[in-house]
């Protein structure tokens, strides 16, 4: 599909509309970068993300050494549109992420859904305080502030937010 946002309300596009949640395979790297890529670079386009492409392959890769899981978001076309790490054994989510051409059409919410599957007893994540899309996403699905820091590499202000069950 185009990478282009175009009218949401013209013909139904079946490349924003969720067909499933996945467990990674290496075939999704390709398309895990690149939507991180993007949707990295609406949210902070100061910050130059295609030069951080390898950082996100090395995280994955450790990731994976490391038993965390990793999912991915499948538009009904067979595109890759999101993915998510969770650690099972801490509940620390350290990455998900929306192609923006599907922001607000369920993805984020699905991939959430796995991670709390994956980790039914809490989810713990950092988000830059200034992530108003993110906080309101995560606060949205149930969320609370439980702590603040920053972030190592860019110095920036960080919220710590905690989901757990009721
Ligand atoms: C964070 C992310 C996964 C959420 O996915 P999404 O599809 O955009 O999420 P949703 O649209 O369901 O929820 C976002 C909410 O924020 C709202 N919102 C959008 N812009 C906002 C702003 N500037 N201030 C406050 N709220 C805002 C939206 O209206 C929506 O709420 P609503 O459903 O009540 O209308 C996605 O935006 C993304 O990939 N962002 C870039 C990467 C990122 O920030 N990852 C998280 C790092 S911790």
């Amino acid at each position: 599909m185009s990478d282009s946002e175009g009218p949401r309300d013209a013909v139904p596009d079946l490349a924003r509309t969720l067909r499933e949640v996945l467990p990674f395979v290496h075939a999704y790297l390709p398309e895990i970068v690149d939507l991180w890529v993007a949707s990295w670079t609406k949210t902070m386009p100061e910050i130059d993300f295609e030069a951080r492409r390898g950082w996100l392959v090395d995280r994955i890769a450790e990731h994976l050494a490391n038993g965390v899981h990793v999912a991915v978001a499948m538009s009904a076309t067979g595109d890759v549109r999101g993915f998510v790490t969770i650690d099972p054994k801490t509940g620390w989510l350290d990455q998900i992420a929306v192609h923006p051409a599907v922001w607000g059409a369920g993805f984020a919410e699905a991939l959430l859904a796995e991670a709390r599957r994956v980790s039914p007893g809490r989810v713990g994540l950092d988000v830059n305080a200034d992530n108003a899309r993110a906080v309101a996403f995560y606060e949205k699905q149930g969320f609370s502030r439980v702590g603040e820091g920053r972030n190592p590499r860019s110095g920036l202000p960080t919220l710590v937010m905690e989901w757990r069950p009721k």
